[in-house]
């Protein structure tokens, strides 16, 4: 999944022949799953159909502040629009649309918008490429980046008039590529590498059955997702789980048993600089599994069981730099035994699960925690979705590494 999944993108297409090119653009942002709109320069409809793009984008291409001239026409706000856009890409960005931006001219729909978008603005130039060496375009461009607005660089190559140079507009898959690089190194956990455990974990009694729990795996998907949607490189190793990881920022591990995750933690541990280990891992396993299935020939079966390797308190007696992050999952004195825990497997912080408000912890959509730091901080956090709860974990966190 990619980090432009559900932004608000206005695409701005000026009146140069890469145009054509916008209908690739268009789809790239599309199946990215952002929401995009498209702006047209008059004289950019000589190039490419609005009819096209607004195919494409399922969304109407605006051109004009009237859509009609009638006396029914439709004002276009391009306020709101600005104000709606999570990002603006203006792209082809002649010479003389380049030139307005600078000099603040809003004699269009476009650069009107331009002037009220309060979201980063990238601009694609598309120029012949004597137009493009010329001072006034390389002050324009200069001009442009001094005021916040992101270059995407042009390419170089033959252009229209047949000349070869610079000033080709970059390639859709280029531009689309340098926006997610550029928004994913502004996120606070760009650069970092967090591992997180999830699931249950299943301990054999013999090849068809195990024991288990009810853990669906979800508290750990969801700080999965939060993490990668703020930047981070997410491995996340889980035990059976239904739920499937979808960001291209998170690498998935399936195991299945304690020792299993116990194992894969550790070869990976020494190169993540955050560990959240939200995994309900058995406790207990068969001591002797069996290599057969069991019959049921007697009356009574008793399992001889043994302790489980604790993941988290092996990484607390291992860490170095690394942020380490535990769940207690508790009924009674809770804050006393999180803070136990947290001191007794030294961990940097510790996410309470409460369980006594109705709609809390295990299996259900709903949590509530609390978060305790090895300073004794405590912060309580409402009832929430296990999705916002995800959230509030995640935003502790970035707090917590970038203090
Ligand atoms: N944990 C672990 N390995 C285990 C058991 C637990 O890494 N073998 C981790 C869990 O992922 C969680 C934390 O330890 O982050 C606390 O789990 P919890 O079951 O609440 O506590 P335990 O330490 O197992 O103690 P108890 O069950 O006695 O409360």
């Amino acid at each position: 999944m990619s980090i432009l999944r559900g932004k608000h993108i206005l695409l701005g297409i000026t009146a140069g022949i890469a145009a054509y090119k916008t209908t690739f653009l268009v789809r790239l942002l599309v199946k990215a799953g952002a929401n995009v709109r498209v702006i047209m320069t008059p004289a950019s409809k000589a190039f490419v159909t609005p009819l096209t793009l607004s195919t494409l984008s399922n969304n109407p291409v605006l051109s004009d502040f009237t859509d009609d001239e009638d006396d029914n026409a439709v004002w276009n706000n391009h306020v709101e629009l600005g104000l709606w856009a999570d990002l603006f890409i203006i792209a082809p960005a002649t010479a003389n649309t380049l030139s307005k931006m600078a000099t603040g001219n809003s004699d269009n729909f476009l650069t009107a918008t331009y002037l009220s978008a309060k979201c980063p603005v990238y601009f694609a130039p598309a120029m012949d490429l004597d137009m493009y060496k010329h001072p006034t375009t390389q002050n324009t461009i200069e001009t442009l980046q001094s005021y916040g607005n992101i270059l995407i660089p042009s390419a170089f190559g033959e252009l229209a008039s047949g000349l070869v140079g610079m000033g080709r507009m970059a390639e859709p898959e280029s531009i689309v590529k340098l926006v997610e690089a550029h928004i994913l190194k502004a996120l606070p956990l760009h650069g970092k590498k967090i591992l997180i455990t999830a699931g249950p974990t299943y301990e054999a009694i013999d090849p068809v059955r195990f024991i288990g729990n009810h853990s669906s795996g979800r508290m750990g998907f969801e700080l999965a997702h939060s993490a990668a949607q703020q930047g981070a490189e997410v491995l996340l190793i889980t035990g059976p789980s239904h739920y499937k990881a979808e960001q291209s920022a998170i690498s998935t591990l399936a195991v299945t048993s304690a020792q299993e995750m116990y194992d894969a933690v550790h070869k990976h541990f020494n190169s993540v600089d955050v560990a959240i280990l939200s995994a309900a891992v058995a406790d207990y396993k068969p001591k002797h599994p069996s290599l057969s299935k069991i019959k049921k020939t007697e009356e009574t079966l008793t399992l001889d069981l043994i302790k489980t390797k604790d993941i988290l308190a092996s990484l607390g007696e291992k860490k170095t730099d690394q942020f380490l992050m535990g769940f207690a999952l508790e009924t009674d004195n809770e804050i006393t035994n999180a803070i136990k825990k947290l001191k007794s497997k030294n961990l940097d912080a510790i996410v309470l699960n409460s369980l006594s408000d109705s709609g809390a912890g295990f299996g259900g959509t709903t949590n509530k925690i609390t978060i305790i730091d090895k300073d004794l901080n405590q912060t309580d956090y409402p009832l929430k979705s296990k999705s916002e709860v995800a959230d509030d974990i995640i935003q502790k966190l970035i707090t917590y590494t970038h203090a």
